[in-house]
């Protein structure tokens, strides 16, 4: 069997390690899960009592139009239905973002460090991609992003706001400039993905949604697998010109967002009790991060995310295994060319405070070994 050369040479997405394999493997019975950006506060009662009335229906085909999720957002967001399409998980709507819009040898445009699934979803498709560096601020340069559309082509050009892994974000102002200098590119679309906006504290951050109507280039991405905890369900959506929404509808798999996946995203999104209760969680762990970090010495940038990335100024992979060999999984960032960094999710209370003073004792272990 023969591929392309892209397949041939991609390097496939590596998800966070699971508890069970960590138990299995370091003969733990405890083990605590830091490394996937979960939510720690589990699902609503009110998601799991809609899935649990949705379970008689199994035998019927979902809506394919999820047409009540739709009419729900359209609600919250006074944006049209038309202008809305539901993925199963934003993942896949980043990938028939790509496949929609690109053909092969067309570029797209990020950050280094930015999301990685923007890279390998482009380079499954044959599509190539520049990266601008990140800032010394471990930001996205919105200025070296203009410079390069200035003097290039780009179908689409992706901003994850707040990125993982590094937790920064871009304030309103830039994402302005980048809108601006798009805005009369009839072929380049700029996709504003928020996975994590929810819990954003900053106060310039942008209002996205605000800006839809003004620029027509402008594609939001959201997922209900952070703050609204149904990752294991696979939801997400993007908000766009009707236009956008109509193609990506023309290649989208009819029956791609499940039938128990719509019922928990319509719970979801109006439990705004349970939502309050997850930003305050993320919030409070964070501010602990920060705290015992500092106590350490070592190296953090201030997220705006559920997670925190930090430098441990030696071989992440040696942290990470020792971290795991204590129960506490974290996700080294290697692949994003971060050699020494780790990502740290929030966790709950008590296992944030596992997780802090496991790596105390590694980092001081590690750096008596050298
Ligand atoms: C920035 C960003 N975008 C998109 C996703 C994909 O989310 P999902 O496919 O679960 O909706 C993630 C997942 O971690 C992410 O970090």
């Amino acid at each position: 069997m023969k591929v392309s050369k892209e397949i041939e040479q991609l390097i496939p997405y590596k998800p966070g390690k699971s508890i069970a394999a960590t138990k299995s493997e370091y003969g733990l019975s405890e083990v605590y899960k830091l490394a996937s950006n979960e939510s720690p506060v589990g699902t609503s009662p009110k998601v799991l009592s809609a899935v649990s009335d949705a379970l008689s229906n199994l035998h019927r085909y979902p809506d394919p139009n999820s047409t009540e999720l739709k009419d729900l957002i359209s609600k919250q967001t006074e944006v049209s239905p038309n202008e809305i399409v539901i993925g199963n998980g934003s993942n896949e709507l980043i990938d028939l973002l790509i496949r929609t819009f690109c053909q092969a040898e067309d570029k797209i445009l990020t950050s280094a460090s930015a999301f990685i699934a923007y890279k390998i979803c482009a380079k499954a498709a044959g599509v190539k991609v520049i990266e601008t560096a990140l800032t010394d601020k471990m930001e996205y340069d919105i200025p070296a992003l203009v410079s390069e559309l200035q003097v290039s082509h780009f179908k689409i050009v992706f901003v994850a706001n707040p990125n993982n892994p590094t937790g920064t974000y871009v304030p309103e102002s830039e994402i302005l400039k980048l809108l601006e200098a798009t805005k009369d590119m009839d072929d380049t679309l700029v996709v504003l993905d928020e996975a994590y906006n929810d819990f954003v504290r900053a106060k310039d951050f942008p209002n996205s949604i605000a800006l839809i109507k003004k620029y027509k280039q402008l594609v939001i991405l959201k997922t209900l697998s952070k703050v609204f905890a149904i990752a294991g369900l696979r939801l997400g959506y993007i908000i766009a010109d009707e236009k956008v929404c109509d193609y990506v509808n023309r290649i989208r798999n009819p029956f791609n967002v499940n039938s128990l996946a719509q019922a928990a995203g319509l719970a979801a999104l109006q439990d705004t009790e349970f939502l309050k209760k997850a930003r305050d969680v993320n919030w409070g762990g964070l501010d602990y991060f920060y705290g015992e970090l500092e106590k350490i010495g070592v190296t953090y940038w201030e997220s705006q995310a559920n997670f925190v990335l930090i430098d441990t100024k030696m071989d992440s992979g040696a942290v990470f295994e020792a971290l795991l060999k204590m129960g506490v999984i974290t996700r080294p960032v290697k692949a994003y060319g971060l050699p020494t960094h780790l990502r740290i999710s929030v966790g709950k209370e008590s296992e944030n405070i596992i997780a802090m003073d496991a790596l105390k004792k590694v980092l001081n272990e590690l750096s008596n070994n050298n």
